[in-house]
């Protein structure tokens, strides 16, 4: 059953967890946090990770805004190990939103300055961050122009309502290399790796389940026909953009009816997910981002939180039990490769708990990163505060009202309505002004 926050010290969110069964990783020393990592060449200062997160707020044409500079600055300062950049639209056709971001040959130089001005931000603060950018095409989720065109490798039964278009072998194809084209460009542009991501519905991570796919040569009842689109398109990537490294957010469970990693019964199962990173790391795939869920299905699967989103059903499930699924999940694969570097997810609902379960998780050797996303939007300067007073302001943390998912579900710029007040709690205003 479904509980809002209201944990005072550390017993209390250790008690509640026992209560439902989970042993929550907990730890009062923060250091391993702040070891370094090097994978591929790369030496990374600490195990902070700035999630993806969409901002909705790119210019028409792709190219970043003011306020995404904005954000990617504030990151730079607040002292992560990792800058993941939000979802990033391989064709216009792919873009989520009229806001989605997409890097072209004509937008080139203003994605080579917002990396070089990343840098540059972080550097004058002594640090060094990676900055990975996360590819997508948005699939049964396209909206281009802010109108839905869902495009599908496969149907499925539960998110379906409409008849989506059914891309052909061809469009695979082409997709693929619209994919190759954009990692091109953004390595031109100064990124470190590419994601290709596979996760929450979109069509990278809707190919690897699509069973119900026939005559084609990327779905069916073989996972590794399943997995060819996927896996192609990286063998291709590794041609075309040598000494990039490539990574992927990967769900290790949609949750859903004829998702990925999924059992008859609709639970998770990892042993496609298992199979597929067997893949990945055949071809040495050296950083794995995890998350589970589909926003626009089970929100609380992938981001567990206080509040659902107005209108939106409050899920059947305690918080915590989506934060234990998440760690649960992200160390069996952790410990399954540990020449893979796992970035866990889904810490943003404990609050100024969460480092110190992460720094427990990494202990455990339980994941090799924490990634934080809303917690990013709240309070993007936790690592360099962590860094530097060893610990953080419990004031400053997200309390997962779910303020920026209403925005961007309308269309709105995203951001923290609570922390971040004088934009997006302004954004909230106008949205509330309008009826939404
Ligand atoms: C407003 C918003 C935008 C997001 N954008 C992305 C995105 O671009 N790519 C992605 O992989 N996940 C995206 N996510 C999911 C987050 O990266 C993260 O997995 C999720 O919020 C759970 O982590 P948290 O508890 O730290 O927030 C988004 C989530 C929110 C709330
Ligand atoms: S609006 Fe702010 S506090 Fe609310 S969920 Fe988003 S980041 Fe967290």
């Amino acid at each position: 059953m479904h509980e809002r926050f209201r944990y005072r010290n550390a017993d209390e969110i250790i008690g509640k967890a026992k209560e439902l069964g989970f042993d929550l990783p907990f730890s009062n020393d923060l250091s391993p946090l702040l070891g370094p990592l090097t994978i591929d060449g790369f030496s990374i200062r600490n195990r902070f990770v700035v999630q993806p997160m969409e901002g909705y707020d790119s210019e028409p044409d792709g190219s970043p805004s003011p306020l995404t500079k904005r954000r990617y600055l504030r990151y730079a300062e607040g002292g992560s190990g990792i800058i993941w950049f939000e979802a990033t639209a391989v064709s216009a056709d792919g873009r989520s939103n009229p806001g989605q971001p997409m890097i072209t040959s004509g937008n080139l130089e203003f994605y080579r300055s917002l990396v070089y001005e990343t840098r540059m931000a972080a550097s004058k603060k002594g640090f060094n961050p990676i900055l990975v950018i996360q590819l997508t095409h948005s699939g049964r989720y396209s909206k281009p122009g802010g109108k839905s065109t869902p495009k599908v490798a496969a149907l499925n039964p539960v998110l379906d309502i409409t008849e989506p278009y059914i891309l052909t072998d061809s469009d695979l194809r082409q997709i693929r290399d619209q994919y190759i084209s954009s990692a091109k460009l953004a390595s031109e542009a100064g990124f470190d790796a590419i994601d290709i991501k596979a996760c929450h519905g979109y069509l990278m991570i809707e190919s690897l389940s699509a069973k119900g796919r026939i005559n084609s040569i990327y779905g069916g009842a073989d996972p590794i026909t399943r997995f060819r689109f996927m896996l192609e398109t990286i063998d291709l990537m590794r041609e075309e953009s040598a000494g990039i490294m490539i990574t992927t957010r990967l769900n290790i469970s949609d949750c859903y009816k004829g998702g990925f990693g999924v059992d008859k019964n609709d639970h998770p199962d990892f042993s496609e997910p298992l199979l597929l990173v067997e893949e990945l790391l055949k071809r040495d795939v050296r950083l794995i981002n995890i998350s589970m869920g589909n926003p626009y299905f089970n929100p609380h699967v992938t981001r567990p939180f206080d509040t659902p989103v107005p209108g939106r059903p409050v899920p059947d499930e305690h918080p915590l039990e989506g934060v234990m699924r998440m760690i649960t999940g992200t160390s069996i694969f952790q410990k399954r490769f540990p020449e893979i570097s796992f970035v866990g997810s889904a810490y943003s609902y404990l609050r100024h708990f969460a480092p110190n379960v992460g720094a427990a998780v990494i202990k455990n050797s339980g994941s090799s990163f924490i990634g934080f996303g809303r917690n990013s939007f709240a309070y993007p300067s936790m690592p360099a505060d962590i860094m530097k007073y060893g610990k953080a302001d419990p004031a400053k943390f997200c309390i997962t009202c779910s303020g920026c998912t209403r925005l961007i579900s309308n269309l709105k710029h995203g951001g923290c309505v609570i922390r971040d007040r004088e934009i997006y709690g302004a954004e909230l205003k106008k949205l509330i002004a309008d009826g939404k």
